[in-house]
Formats: structure tokens, sequence, C-alpha cells
């Protein structure tokens, strides 16, 4: 029995919330798992029933849980509220509050979606298996921030140490189990933050010498990673790099729709969401591709609750899904069927062996 903290969201949160945890459910039923959802809020609705974007109630409850599930956070609703009382600072308030400093983006290309990604088939080769370690409670997202009389604003980018040893030792560790490649991605040519990022990641590198290491600037990451996106095995690096460069690579997938993510603390305790937001423009409508959260409910399974074949039967049941020509809008492609969140949920849960 598990009990599993839920933060449907706004937007299509709860649509893609709900046709993962359908599948989740199967998953119990088929691997002799018991799961106990409590609903909990945080982000625009919370702010809509409670006053804040992230109740206290929501932080303890989801301690008290064995994992959390989110959707997406935000909307047009209540973009002109200030800045530590929109939805996004709900999202950074519980990443914070639980500790979740190491974020998990695998942007993998299904051989069925080949069609969707926007590069040549020359350039993606036999396919595409990146893994972007985003470092997600420090950088310039929490930093010394303000305005003053001048007028002027700003926001600090500042890196401790153990900030930075313990996400590239993330970084090493996922390599090891991968293809023994860690580049670490910073803009050192300008920050010093990035000098300083770089020599820390150099001292961990010591600890894994079989893994090489590469070191790039963050424009030519980007760069990189539209015309050779084959030399990148685990991407390292800050806060702010890791939200752009994760972007980038899931629509090299096909679709933002696609990639899941992983946000862990010490240990196996982690929350998992999709990487996309809360999409209204297409909420309520049936649309939204709930695949990246049920990929979310797949790494939730491998990561925290130690539940391997489980994760792997879910991953496999959205190949098969896929195989069979079934797409969401956002990765349809000449020849393939449209169908709707639910009925996509639906398809995967019934697919799972
Ligand atoms: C993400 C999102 C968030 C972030 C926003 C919604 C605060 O873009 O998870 O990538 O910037 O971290
Ligand atoms: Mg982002």
């Amino acid at each position: 029995m598990y009990n599993i903290a839920v933060i449907k969201g706004d937007g299509i949160g709860p649509e893609i919330v709900d046709a993962s945890l359908n599948v989740l459910d199967k998953a119990g039923e088929k691997y002799g798992m018991d799961f106990n959802y409590t609903e909990v809020l945080a982000g625009g609705r919370a702010i809509d029933e409670t006053g804040s974007p992230l109740p206290q109630e929501t932080i303890d409850i989801c301690k008290d849980s064995d994992s959390v599930l989110l959707g997406a956070m935000g909307g047009p609703k209540w973009d002109n509220l200030p800045g530590d009382k929109r939805p996004e600072a709900g999202l950074l308030g519980i990443r914070k509050a639980l500790g979740l400093y190491a974020n998990l983006r695998p942007a993998i290309l299904f051989e069925e979606l080949k069609e969707a990604s926007p590069l040549k088939e020359e350039i993606i080769g036999d396919g595409l298996d990146v893994l972007v370690m985003r470092e997600l409670t420090g950088g310039i997202y929490f930093g010394d921030k303000g305005r003053n009389d001048e007028p002027a604003a700003w926001d600090t980018m500042k890196y401790t140490k153990p900030e930075v040893e313990r996400i590239a030792r993330r970084a090493f560790e996922s390599a090891m189990k991968r293809d023994k490649k860690v580049t670490s991605v910073d803009k050192a040519n300008v920050l010093e933050v990035s000098r300083f990022w770089r020599e820390i990641v150099k001292e961990i590198a010591k600890e894994y010498p079989e893994v090489e290491l590469d070191e790039l600037y963050v424009d030519n990451a980007a760069m990189q990673l539209v015309i050779n996106p084959q030399q990148f095995d685990v991407i390292l690096t800050g806060n702010l790099f890791g939200d752009i460069l994760s972007d980038e690579a899931s629509m090299i997938t096909g679709s933002i729709g696609m990639l899941p993510s992983a946000s862990m603390g010490e240990g196996n305790f982690g929350m998992f969401e999709p990487i996309h937001g809360s999409a209204p423009d297409i909420a309520g409508q049936d649309k939204a591709n709930p695949i990246a959260t049920i990929l979310s409910v797949a790494m939730m399974l491998r990561y925290a609750l130690d539940e391997e074949e489980a994760a792997d039967a879910i991953e496999k049941a959205v190949r098969k899904v896929l195989k069979e020509g079934y797409r969401t809008v956002d990765i349809a492609s000449e020849g393939t069927k449209v169908i709707g969140t639910k009925e996509m949920g639906q398809r995967i849960a019934d697919a799972l062996e």
C-alpha cells in the first residue's frame, strides 16, 4: 500500500492526472500494489480556495506521503498577482520545502514518433536519449531578488559548494548507469558562478574516472542540441539553464507533451510531474497529451517505490499504443489516429501487460 499525495493543479492538470491515475490503478491491479491518493491543493486553485499558492497542509501531507504526483500549475487568471503570490510560487515553494534539488528530465525519442520530431532524419540517427539533470532548488530562481527606486530590479544567481556537489554527484551516478558521459552546461566565459560551478564539477568528476566530462557554454549547448544531439548522454546544469534546455530537448523528441520528470531529494523521496505547463488554452477540452504524466508515474514507480517491473510495463504500454497509431493532436502526423486525453489514458491502461 502506497500513500500518494496528488496535486492536480490548474488548466489541463486535472485531466492529465486523472488519465494517469487510471493507468497507475491498473498497474496496481496487475502488480499487486494498492494506492491511497490524497488530493492536496497548490498553485492557482489553492489561491482561489485558500488564498495561498501553497497551503502548509499541502506541504505536511506531501512530506507524510510515499510520493507526490503533480499535474501543472498556473494560468492567465493569476498572471497579475505579485511574484510571491503567483501559482508558480507554489511550485517553487513545494520543490524547496520538500528539498527536491535534483530534477531529472529524460528526453527520449520514441521510434514511433520520429515523424513528429522537427529534426531531420540524418540528425536523429538511431534515436535520441538525453537526460537533463537540472539543479532545482538553487541558482537564480532562489537568489536574492528585489526592486528599488532607481528604478531597477534584480535576481541573483548564486550557488554554494554543497549545492553544486550534490547535483554533480547525481549526474555522474546517472551517467554510470547510462552511456558514461556528462556534459556540464554553464556560462563560464561570463559568469563567476559558472566558473565556480566548473571547478566543483571537475573535482567531483575525479570520483568517477569512467565517466567522460565535457563542458559547454549554454549558448553553444542550445545550438548543439539541434545540430548534434547524439553527442549528449547526461546534461548537468543549473536551474535556469536547465529550465530552458529541457524545453528545447523535449521538442526534439516530438512534443513537450511527451516529457516526464522526477524531482528528487535525498534518498527515494520525490515529486513526479510532466515538464510542460498547464496549457490553459486547451484546458477542459480533452485534447491534452497525458503521456508525459503517465511516464512520470512510471518514473515514480521506478525511482520512489522501487517497482521496476510495473514501471517498465507502463513504458511498454505507451509504446504499444503509439505503435498502433494512436496520437493526441500534438503528436499527430499523417496516417495516425487522433484521440483525446481520456481515450489515450484508457488505451494505455488497457495495453498494460
Ligand atoms: C518547469 C516550469 C517551472 C520552472 C515554472 C512553471 C515555474 O517551467 O518546471 O520547467 O521554471 O521551473
Ligand atoms: Mg520550464
